[in-house]
């Protein structure tokens, strides 16, 4: 069969719908956002969990909530061959839970202070910065309940979003109480909406998760509940002092906030401080990241009644951003040296230069295939090398090799024996 013929047979196959690869040369900025968030959580001492990617159902039924969108119609559930279900992760808070209490972290040092980052999928419509396989890094501190430590939350996510080089995003807070003033408020609420015109299907809403009419974006609906009573206004003394002490450390750190005390999460565990990260350029997906305190999560999965707070940052919607402020995260450079050997003996020899490159910890790649030095060279402008190894006849006679700085043009012989050294020492200058 020819190619022709074969591509008629058989149809190209693509990634399923609403799933994004990241390919070269983009997946250096994918690259570059997960690491810069994952070392800013080092950096303040978060530490490295590794969850599975899928977990028994129950889990998120019970962790996350059976009324939530994520839940009742987001999720990919499956029976496996030994018949369990099992559910691919929508998030990561309910299985680092899980694992917090199986491994009894929770028994020593608090705060448990944790890091993860990877795949979660949920079956939403495909839109612009609305995927099914969507990419977090995501940090949770359990087993304190101390405003300074929703402080630090916030403060470290937004550290996170400037060490990529982001600007124009904004931070969303409110308090959505907890088991003492929420169901007085719930209540409230929910006689409020009794006395609205709703259709059906909010009229269910409203008695099984009143919240989260508050928010309906249907302009009918957001004129209706105007003045509809917010959490906000009826948080216990207790949870009010502890809001007002976030704020006041956030003021503190010079962190700038609206409060928004119609703030909505998807996720039911969330109880007093909720917070949204903002981005304008996205259109309507514009969330880049969010997160919150959930203080009856651990005793709700079986575990002991110890608090918790975190976030989930989305990378996708922050290479967005990104894109949308015209910003790269990554140096676009794929290696700092790149050998040019002209001719078969110089091939060898720089086989050998390369290696000893790379086992000096110094980014290397080569030309391969017999390619003529402009070839070569444009090989090095594409890896966006910072020097230029060339070794032809007359340096191989010479027991040298022509250093090309790719920057400035400059041009120099150094001994085969030196090349290590002197780009060491090139890239100690450079940096
Ligand atoms: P979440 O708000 O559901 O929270 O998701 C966190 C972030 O993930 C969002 O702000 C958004 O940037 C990104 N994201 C969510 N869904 C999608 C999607 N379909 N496509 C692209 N990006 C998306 C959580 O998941 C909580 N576990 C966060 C947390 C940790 N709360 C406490 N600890």
């Amino acid at each position: 069969m020819t190619d022709k013929a074969s591509k008629k047979k058989f149809k190209a196959l693509q990634a399923p719908k609403g799933v994004p690869d990241y390919v070269p040369p983009a997946s250096a900025e994918f690259r570059a956002v997960k690491e810069r968030f994952t070392r800013t959580a080092h950096e303040a001492g978060y530490e490295h969990i590794e969850l599975p990617i899928f977990e028994e159902t129950s889990l998120f039924a019970r962790g996350v909530g059976e009324s939530t969108d994520v839940v009742s119609k987001e999720m990919y559930t499956f029976a496996d061959r030994g018949e369990r279900s099992v559910t691919l992760r929508p998030e990561g808070t309910a299985g680092v839970m899980r694992a917090v209490i199986q491994h009894n972290l929770d028994r020593g040092q608090l705060p448990v202070k944790l890091v993860y980052n990877g795949p979660f999928f949920r079956y939403e419509r495909p839109q612009a910065g609305r995927y099914r396989q969507l990419q977090q890094v995501g940090v949770e501190a359990i087993g304190v309940d101390d405003p300074a430590l929703d402080a630090e939350i916030i403060a470290l996510a937004d550290r996170c979003f400037r060490s990529v080089g982001l600007a124009g995003y904004r931070l969303e807070l409110t308090s959505l109480g907890d088991g003492s003033d929420r169901p007085a408020y719930r209540e409230k609420l929910q006689t409020f909406l009794r006395g609205l015109p709703l259709d059906e299907e909010t009229q269910r809403r409203a008695e099984i998760n009143p919240l989260r009419v508050l928010d309906d974006k249907r302009p009918e609906m957001q004129e209706m509940l105007a003045e509809a009573p917010l959490m906000l206004d009826h948080l216990s003394a207790e949870s009010r002092a502890h809001f007002e002490s976030v704020t006041g450390l956030l003021d503190d750190l010079g962190i700038a906030y609206t409060i928004n005390p119609r703030m909505v999460r998807g996720l039911d565990y969330y109880t007093k401080t909720c917070f949204e990260f903002v981005h304008d350029g996205l259109g309507a997906q514009s969330g880049i990241g969010g997160g919150g305190r959930y203080d009856g999560l651990m005793a709700q999965l079986g575990g002991q009644d110890l608090s918790g707070i975190g976030f989930g940052l989305g990378v996708d919607r922050t290479l967005l951003a990104l894109e949308a402020e015209g910003k790269k995260a990554s140096s676009g450079r794929r290696v700092d040296v790149y050998g040019v050997p002209l001719g078969a003996e110089a091939k060898r020899e720089m086989v050998r230069i390369v290696d000893h490159l790379r086992a000096a910890g110094i980014s290397a790649d080569m030309s391969y295939g017999d390619r003529g030095l402009k070839g070569a060279m444009k090989g090095a402008d594409r890896a966006g090398a910072l020097f230029a190894l060339v070794l032809g006849e007359s340096e191989l006679e010479t027991g040298s090799v022509a250093v090309k700085d790719l920057k400035d043009h400059d041009q120099q012989e150094v001994a085969l024996n030196d090349v290590v050294t002197h780009i060491r020492g090139c890239l100690g200058n450079h940096s």
